[in-house]
């Protein structure tokens, strides 16, 4: 197992303590957290980075920080998260590792997603070496549909409510989109990657 992973432009790594401040800022951007039920507490983001940093301590993998390579750019180099994390076991297509991203909104329209999303797959499908990657979002958020598309994943077309929501909530319906090993041994021939670190 690697412990980070390097892109052209990012770094994908463990989290930092010096992470948790503009990831909470994140989570109480309402642009950022449009898709999500509600904006979140410093207290219950500084809990969500605690526990994908245990993730990553114990397993190895896990919803990385990103953070830019030029930190000259930022006055902070963590640009957000894009990573691997096992579904919940309530979800009616889990047992299966999904994809994720929530990015800082001044780092966004620069790539910087799939670019982080493609060398988590990377490591999907060649160090955990998985059949098959599944990510869901709202059905009205077509910017994370975007960098599902981009990354080579495809809409399931079987949209599901989500177990956490009521059924008539805004942000109830899914989209489910998935790629298989040789759906994304496909798209890295078209557009091969920068190996581990
Ligand atoms: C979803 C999210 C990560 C997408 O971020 P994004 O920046 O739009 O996605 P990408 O990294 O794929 O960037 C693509 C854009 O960068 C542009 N771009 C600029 N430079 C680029 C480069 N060097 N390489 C690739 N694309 C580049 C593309 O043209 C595209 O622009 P557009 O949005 O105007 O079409 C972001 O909107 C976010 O964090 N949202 C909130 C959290 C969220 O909803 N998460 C998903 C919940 S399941």
């Amino acid at each position: 197992m690697t412990n980070v992973i390097e892109t052209d432009r990012l770094y994908l790594r463990q989290w930092q303590t010096s992470d948790f401040v503009i990831f909470a800022e994140m989570n109480a951007d309402p642009e950022v957290m449009q898709y999500f039920p509600k904006l979140l507490s410093t207290t219950v983001s500084n809990t969500i980075a605690k526990k994908c940093q245990q993730l990553i301590e114990d397993n190895g993998w896990g919803f990385w920080a990103v953070s830019l390579k030029d930190s000259s750019k930022k006055r902070n180099n963590f640009i957000g998260f894009v990573g691997l994390n096992d579904t919940h076991a309530n979800m009616s297509f889990a047992p299966a590792v999904e994809i994720a991203w929530r990015l800082r909104k001044e780092c966004w329209g620069q790539g910087y997603a799939t670019e982080a999303a493609r060398a988590a797959l990377q490591f999907a499908f060649t160090e955990l070496a998985l059949d098959d990657v599944v990510s869901f979002t709202a059905v009205i958020n077509k910017r994370s549909q975007l960098v599902m598309e981009r990354i080579g994943m495809t809409d399931s077309q079987d949209n599901f409510y989500h177990p956490a929501l009521n059924a008539d909530h805004r942000l109830a319906e899914h989209v489910l989109y998935k790629i298989t090993r040789p759906q994304w041994q496909k798209a890295v021939a078209l557009k091969p990657m920068r190996s581990f670190k």
